[in-house]
């Protein structure tokens, strides 16, 4: 009998007949709403794999209706949106979309870092709504990039994308991580720092690290207390690292002095929040690995690793 493989999001035709060679397609048919609860627990039941995005909820009542089910391919490099262990417990691969997406967010990061320190967008609000009237000397001074220290928390993939931009700007790099990589020190000329340390000294704060049970509202109101308060925060991870209340408080109380937002414990953020009140925050729909070509290469990744299963192999980004 033909394999069967869900696909939660609108994608494109040649990621679709990639799957189509191996399996019929069910796809969810639009790129503007998630799909339902109801799609997923009606399609899943007979389907040999899923191809998910991190804004599907893949949790064990779903992973229990696929009785065939051999993998689910998540198109995203984080995978907290699915039960790891409802999966392994059926047998079930989750892969991810690591690497293809590296360099791609640590652009975002890093043009999210310099927007915040200089104040682009409070520019542009300032220039479009006729404000400008004379040049002044400290008109929108915002916050030197160059020669300043940069703490990365979770020194991953990204994290050593992210370090050699850095080194381009004279920065002198920070890095917390479960592990020491001596190996990336010395290749990358980067300093370990207790995770104290790195907040207190680090003039930048950008979080890198995956979301997990440990890694949940790691950035509290302890951590902010212990950044300068000169110090910018930048998140391109996932919301729930940072605790969005004591980041609010510690934003207006000028704990520290602004963050950059690329996610945020829920998505999509609503435009009353307060953190999207405060001038001092820049903030981006989550678009860290938002560029044409690298979604395409995330999408043609999961595809692959989906035929790889289905074909009877093993997958290409296993994580379970
Ligand atoms: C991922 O792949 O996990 C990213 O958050 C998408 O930008």
């Amino acid at each position: 009998m033909r394999k069967k493989t869900v696909v939660t999001r609108l994608l494109p035709t040649e990621v679709i007949e990639k799957l189509q060679a191996v399996s019929e397609v069910t796809m969810w048919p639009t790129a503007e709403n998630a799909a339902s609860r109801e799609f997923l627990l009606r399609e899943i039941k007979d389907a040999d794999a899923l191809l998910s995005m991190l804004t599907d909820s893949i949790d064990a009542e779903l992973i229990a209706q696929g009785k065939k089910l051999r993998i689910i391919a998540n198109m995203a490099v984080g995978y907290d949106n699915i039960d790891l262990q409802a999966a392994k417990s059926q047998g079930i691969y989750v892969t991810n979309t690591p690497d293809v997406l590296n360099e791609t967010t640590a652009d975002l990061a890093f043009a999210l870092l310099l927007t915040t320190a200089r104040r682009i967008p409070e520019a542009i609000d300032f220039l479009r709504s006729g404000e400008w009237r004379l040049w002044s000397p400290f008109l929108l001074a915002g916050q030197d990039v160059y020669g300043a220290t940069l703490g990365i928390v979770g020194m991953g993939r990204i994290g050593e994308a992210v370090a050699k931009r850095a080194r381009g700007f004279a920065m002198h790099v920070l890095y917390h991580n479960r592990q020491r990589k001596p190996e990336v020190e010395e290749r990358l000329g980067v300093t370990y720092a207790t995770f104290d340390d790195l907040l207190r000294q680090a003039d930048f704060v950008m979080v890198l690290t995956p979301l997990t049970e440990s890694t949940y509202h790691m950035i509290g109101e302890r951590e902010l207390h212990l950044m300068k308060k000169t110090a910018i925060l930048i998140n391109v991870s996932r919301g729930s690292v940072v605790d969005e209340h004591a980041l609010y408080q510690a934003l207006r109380m000028g704990e520290i002095h602004a963050a950059g937002l690329d996610v945020f414990e829920q998505e999509p953020i609503p435009p009353d929040h307060p953190l999207l009140q405060l001038q001092n925050v820049v903030a981006l729909p989550h678009i860290g690995s938002a560029s044409r070509d690298t979604r395409m290469h995330m999408a043609m990744l999961a595809a692959d690793n989906i035929c790889a299963v289905l074909a009877g192999g093993d997958p290409i980004t296993s994580i379970v």
